[in-house]
């Protein structure tokens, strides 16, 4: 058995232990929510992975005490789960150094929203997120790429790319990994900030061809977080005001690289946490929606609460969708369970 292998099936056989042991069973978004360890979880704007049974989430740690423009990334910290509701610590998978000044990992760079996916002809798992050097502002922006043999990591840094065929390369992404293995990178252009689309080399490790412009997706989309049902191809999306909230966009299409039709903003209620309702997508900004195992059409949007000035207290809002053809709606609730999906 490869040692990744044994890896996985251990920290499965742990997990279901665990979970059998553990009460929790609701979701409450915009509350603080803690690991099994009883500390508050670091993990923003990032993704949900299924391997092996064992849901794997990556994101973002902030540091305590500094703020989004004192550079409060410190790496990808991974939290892993077999009911997505109860999460286990893996440490961080991908560290930022402090002292370092030119390295792409420098401590002072930004590191956001990373998404992880799993190539099996490689057998990597392959990390990628938004990179901004230090201490060269925002004016361009990388995508950097880093792979381990094991979902928790360490995952050692290979390279950065620019994205879209641009010279200032591209912003906030989606990596969507079809059901033919094929992956794709969906990103904001800089500086025009078209939406476009680029197929990945079968490694994952670098875009491959041109890009192309996703027709019918609206100039200024950020946060975009794809996912596919019946053969349609979704994307959850936000306006673009930097770290503030603005209306959800969802768009869909037969094919993914368009043309898209945008299909409204599909949230609906308030968050009492904070009074903001769909004008404001109850506080927070899309990062990615994740399918549920196992359960036909069980889809959850997953979204952070940005707190710029403290972002270690950024939030989290994770809620079910809910499809009619192919419109969808996302309703706040103060606390639901998995149990919706079997329900409906
Ligand atoms: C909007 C992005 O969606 C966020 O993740 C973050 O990068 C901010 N911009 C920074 O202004």
């Amino acid at each position: 058995m490869r040692l990744n292998t044994l890896l996985s099936f251990l920290i499965t056989v742990c997990f279901l232990a665990q979970t059998a042991l553990a009460q929790n069973k609701t979701i409450k978004p915009d509350a603080v929510w803690k690991d099994s360890a009883g500390k508050r979880i670091n993990a923003h704007g990032g993704c949900v992975i299924s391997h092996g049974g064992i849901y794997y989430w990556y994101g973002e740690e902030k540091e305590k005490g500094l703020s989004e423009k004192e550079h409060a990334d410190a790496g990808v910290h991974c939290y892993a789960s077999s009911d997505l509701v109860n999460w286990h610590d893996q440490g961080l998978v991908l560290k930022l150094i402090k002292g370092e000044t030119l390295s792409d990992l420098a401590f002072d760079s930004n590191h956001d929203r990373p998404k992880v996916v799993y190539n099996e002809a490689t057998r990597k798992f392959v990390m990628f997120f938004k990179l901004y050097l230090r201490g060269k502002g925002h004016g361009v922006a990388y995508v950097g790429v880093a792979t381990s043999d094991s979902p928790v990591g360490p995952f050692v840094y290979k390279h950065k790319f620019l994205g879209g065929g641009s010279p200032n390369g591209t912003g906030d992404f989606a990596i969507y990994k079809d059901d033919d293995g094929k992956l794709y990178h969906l990103s904001v252009r800089k500086p025009d900030k078209a939406f476009v689309i680029g197929k990945m080399r079968d490694d994952y490790l670098m875009p491959e061809g041109k890009y192309q412009i996703c027709e019918g997706v609206t100039r200024h989309t950020e946060a975009p977080a794809i996912f596919k049902k019946d053969g349609i191809y979704h994307m959850l999306a936000s306006g673009s005001t930097g770290w503030a909230p603005n209306p959800a966009r969802h768009f869909t299409a037969r094919n993914i690289y368009g043309p898209w039709k945008f299909r409204g903003n599909p949230c609906q209620g308030t968050n009492p946490h904070n009074n903001l309702g769909p004008d404001k997508t109850f506080g927070g900004q899309s990062n990615f929606v994740l399918k549920v195992d196992e359960q036909k059409d069980a889809y959850i949007a997953i979204f952070d609460i940005n707190k710029p000035k403290h972002p270690y207290e950024s939030a989290y809002i994770w809620l079910p969708i809910k499809f009619k053809g192919k419109d969808i709606s996302i309703l706040w609730q103060d606390a639901w369970s998995l149990d919706v999906f079997r329900n409906q």
